[in-house]
């Protein structure tokens, strides 16, 4: 099944059709600027522009930096504060004309981890992590996702955890490599001891980056980047609207 996949970042709304059959994407990424404010219905035109760009007619999945219930944004890190209690995907959809599937981002990223990267037929704990301007927490047990699970924001060293090891932090504070891989080794310690997992997956940008600084990394479970590095939040959103679509057509 062909499905457009957006994912809904601080900076960039990036889009991409994808064969969600395979997981690959099909054609060119295109990527539009977040407009400032990110108000909820700026931010809903710049996903309509998106949608015309493909001349997509059909479901979108939307992978969005927040925790995503029922459709429903609760929770706003780093996005405006105004998009608590927006009901995305009712808004996504009136806007655009086509029904939009939402899930938080990480967790997008991890369904298409999960199914085509990475985590691909494995059972036991799995947790991808993105690491952007915050941080994205996937967590998924014999491969069902546990969804919205938030694990950058726990405490560590005093702070929230994404305020101490974002790749928004690594930059501001212009720490080597090395010095931001400790202070990651120190997030994913805290993960371990919480969630004994078999496998951590990084994703986003910083995943590209690994061999910089895994020398740092020391927990038992191994670290390894993910396959389908910055587009897993575009193809593991088209997954998530495939599969409700399907499920929809079925019932
Ligand atoms: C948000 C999460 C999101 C993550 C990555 C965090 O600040 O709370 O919902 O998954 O950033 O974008």
């Amino acid at each position: 099944m062909q499905m457009l996949g957006v994912d809904i970042g601080g900076s960039g709304i990036k889009g991409c059709l994808v064969d969600t059959a395979t997981g690959e994407l099909i054609g060119e990424r295109h990527r539009l600027v977040t407009p400032q404010p990110a108000t909820p219905a700026a931010v809903a035109h710049t996903l309509k522009a998106l949608v015309e760009h493909f001349d997509w007619k059909g479901p979108v999945g939307c992978g969005f930096p927040a925790t995503i219930h029922n459709g429903i944004a609760k929770s706003a890190a780093n996005i405006d504060k105004s998009w608590i209690e927006t009901d995305v995907a009712h808004l996504f959809g009136d806007v655009t004309g086509q029904p939009c599937h939402v899930l938080n981002d990480a967790d997008a990223a991890g369904l298409a981890e999960m199914r085509y990267g990475n985590g691909r037929d494995r059972q036991g704990v799995i947790i991808l992590i993105t690491v952007g301007t915050g941080i994205g927490t996937a967590v998924f047990v014999n491969g069902h996702l546990l969804p919205n699970t938030e694990l950058g924001h726990l405490m560590l060293e005093g702070m929230v955890a994404e305020h101490y090891c974002s790749d928004a932090v690594r930059k501001r504070e212009d720490l080597s490599w090395g010095r931001w891989g400790k202070r990651f080794n120190k997030y994913l310690s805290r993960l371990e001891f919480l969630f004994s997992p078999d496998l951590f997956i990084l994703g986003s940008g910083s995943a590209a980056k690994l061999d910089k600084f895994i020398d740092k990394i020391e927990t038992r479970a191994p670290l390894v980047a993910a396959a389908n590095l910055n587009q897993a939040g575009i193809i593991g959103a088209a997954l998530h609207a495939a599969e409700l679509t399907a499920a929809r057509q079925s019932a």
